[in-house]
């Protein structure tokens, strides 16, 4: 019996240096110390030895079993400390390496031609307005001298909600909402940027569109300002060369009323494909405000006088930005907007 005390704890001994797992080193400890290892049942074969023979054999095993407690004890230690420096080391974080981009938006390129004529007009004094994009028939038309029934109405095919309300063909009503709005208060110098809606789509127009509206009233107004305000408009738009023509054309609402052109910026007026051969890029519509306006709105005709203007953005941004489809700029299409992320 003493020899297998021996051969058991030398085996202990062995196995308990080559654990190389806390697993492994659990299984030893349950094979020679478990309720069935083999140390265990040395035990409880005691009772069966003489009284002389069992405190011997009883201090044997049990200083062979403390041995194999305090080996265990120590290698599982060491294991432990080993294990948890490997699970470090595979969870390190280097915090030296650069981090990854957060992903920034770009300005839509409608808004940066927006943004770029409020901060023109607003440096020659002019308030940024806005009306509802759901107006009512009588701020959309009848107040711009086009009562119901008036032919100039299919000028604008026109989404109704009900005979009441539609969704705003022009930025022009709020020509109207203004001057209701400061009665006889002087001088009006507004901007009015915002979305508009015909029953339109093609390549070139949009059932929504942008549209910014001008508008001037005071004492004395005359067409040399319109001119010289939309000279500087447009030079700061498209560059210092450009240069404007007005075409006599027709609004209700101005009296006389134009067309804008401005020399086309790709070719200089030479003729090209964007100009389709002309020189001339049609942009503007503008005028006189009408004295009918002016009386339905508050302003005594024979004391005030305005010019007013409109202009589609979308046109505007496209010339710009050499855009050849209005459709792109309402596809939320990431790889044509991040062609506009610049710096500024
Ligand atoms: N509202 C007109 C349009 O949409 C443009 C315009 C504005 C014309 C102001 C004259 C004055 O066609």
């Amino acid at each position: 019996m003493e020899e297998q005390v021996s051969k058991i704890l030398k085996n202990a001994l062995q196995e308990i240096e080559q654990a190389k797992e806390l697993k492994i080193l659990e299984d030893v400890k349950v094979k020679y110390l478990g309720k069935k290892g083999e140390l265990t049942a040395l035990l409880k074969m005691m009772g069966g030895l003489s009284n002389e023979e069992r405190p011997k054999m009883g201090s044997l095993v049990n200083s062979a079993k403390s041995e194999i407690e305090e080996k265990l004890e120590v290698k599982e230690m060491s294991l432990q400390s080993e294990e948890l420096a490997k699970k470090l080391e595979s969870e390190r974080i280097d915090v030296t390496l650069p981090a990854t981009k957060a992903r920034r938006g770009s300005k839509h390129p409608l808004n940066r031609v927006i943004e770029e004529i409020e901060d023109l007009f607003v440096s020659m004094g002019y308030d940024v307005v806005s009306g509802p994009e759901l107006e009512t028939d009588e701020y959309c038309f009848e107040r711009l001298n086009l009562p119901k029934g008036h032919p100039a109405r299919d000028m604008q095919d026109s989404f109704y909600i009900s005979p009441e309300y539609l969704l705003r063909t022009q930025t022009s009503a709020v020509q109207a909402r203004t001057m209701m709005a400061n009665k006889e208060k002087t001088p009006i110098r507004v901007i009015v940027p915002g979305k508009t809606f015909r029953r339109e789509d093609d390549a070139t127009h949009s059932h929504q569109f942008n549209q910014v509206e001008g508008l001037v009233v005071d004492e004395n107004i005359s067409f040399a300002d319109l001119k010289g305000t939309l000279e500087i408009f447009m030079k700061h738009m498209l560059g210092e060369n450009t240069e404007l023509r007005f075409r006599p054309s027709y609004f209700p609402f101005t009296e006389p009323s134009y067309e804008v052109d401005v020399s086309c910026f790709k070719c200089g007026g030479k003729g090209c494909n964007l100009c389709k051969q002309t020189g001339w890029i049609e942009l503007l519509g503008a005028g006189i405000v009408h004295p009918n306006v002016l009386k339905m709105n508050g302003y005594d005709p024979e004391k005030y006088s305005g010019f007013a203007f409109g202009t589609g953005l979308d046109r505007l941004a496209m010339f710009k930005y050499g855009i050849t489809d209005i459709r792109l700029l309402y596809g939320n299409d990431i790889r044509f907007l991040t062609q506009f992320d610049r710096k500024d």
